[in-house]
């Protein structure tokens, strides 16, 4: 099961024009980096995806001024690129971008510290992880970015994971690092429980990559076209 998270309380933002110009170009800017104010619906996605398309093309296309946002360490082409510590603003609530490569090159974990709440994508999966093996991906940084990253989160952090297929939707920070049968062994053990996982290679990679780079506008194109 794939998941998406719909955080509430837009309301208001404390960004000006000049960051959201600066945001428009990609570029950094001082204070809040990623500006959601007056856009209904900004989907922020935790990584470029080889397993399925992204639906912000599609959002895109329904909502006019919505905004499609990545971290730029994804290579992916989007509204707003991240840098690592942006905050992303939403109503009251921020999401901190924090790096948590090793899934893929550029995924990243978002934070809200306010409610003690991380979205992990597929870095951590609850008891669980994301595979290593392609778009940069590396066992030993996945290992590194999630002792470093999240493990350090304070314990009762609640992690709400990208997958799980058995209807699980939470976990914490706690119940990953004592049960969760990856990550809670050593660095060695890790990289060798990675290595011989024998994946299928993902059915959906050469139509979801390309697709994903341009946050799955590529898609709506394609729709474009046939009408
Ligand atoms: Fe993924």
């Amino acid at each position: 099961m794939r998941t998406q998270y719909l955080p509430s309380g837009v309301a208001n933002s404390f960004a000006g024009k000049r960051d959201e110009r600066e945001a428009r170009r990609g570029r950094r800017s001082d204070g809040a980096r990623a500006l959601l104010e007056g856009f209904p619906v900004s989907p922020v996605n935790t990584h470029m995806h080889a397993d399925h398309i992204t639906g912000t093309g599609r959002l895109k296309g329904l909502l006019p001024g919505c905004k499609s946002v990545i971290s730029r360490s994804s290579g992916a082409k989007a509204d707003v690129l991240l840098e690592p510590n942006d905050q992303v603003q939403f109503g009251r609530h921020q999401l901190r971008v924090l790096p948590t490569p090793g899934h893929t090159e550029g995924c990243v974990t978002y934070v809200c510290d306010e409610q003690a709440i991380a979205f992990t994508g597929d870095a951590l999966l609850i008891r669980g992880c994301g595979r290593t093996d392609f778009q940069g991906g590396s066992a030993t940084i996945l290992y590194k970015s999630v002792h470093e990253k999240i493990f350090t989160l304070p314990r009762n952090y609640r992690l709400y994971p990208a997958h799980d297929y058995n209807g699980r939707t939470v976990t914490t920070v706690a119940e990953e690092e004592a049960l969760n049968p990856r990550l809670s062994k050593s660095l060695e053990e890790f990289v060798r429980i990675m290595n011989n996982l024998n994946l299928p290679y993902p059915k959906m990679i050469d139509k979801a990559v390309p697709a994903n780079k341009v946050c799955g506008l590529y898609e709506v194109e394609e729709e474009k076209g046939e009408q």
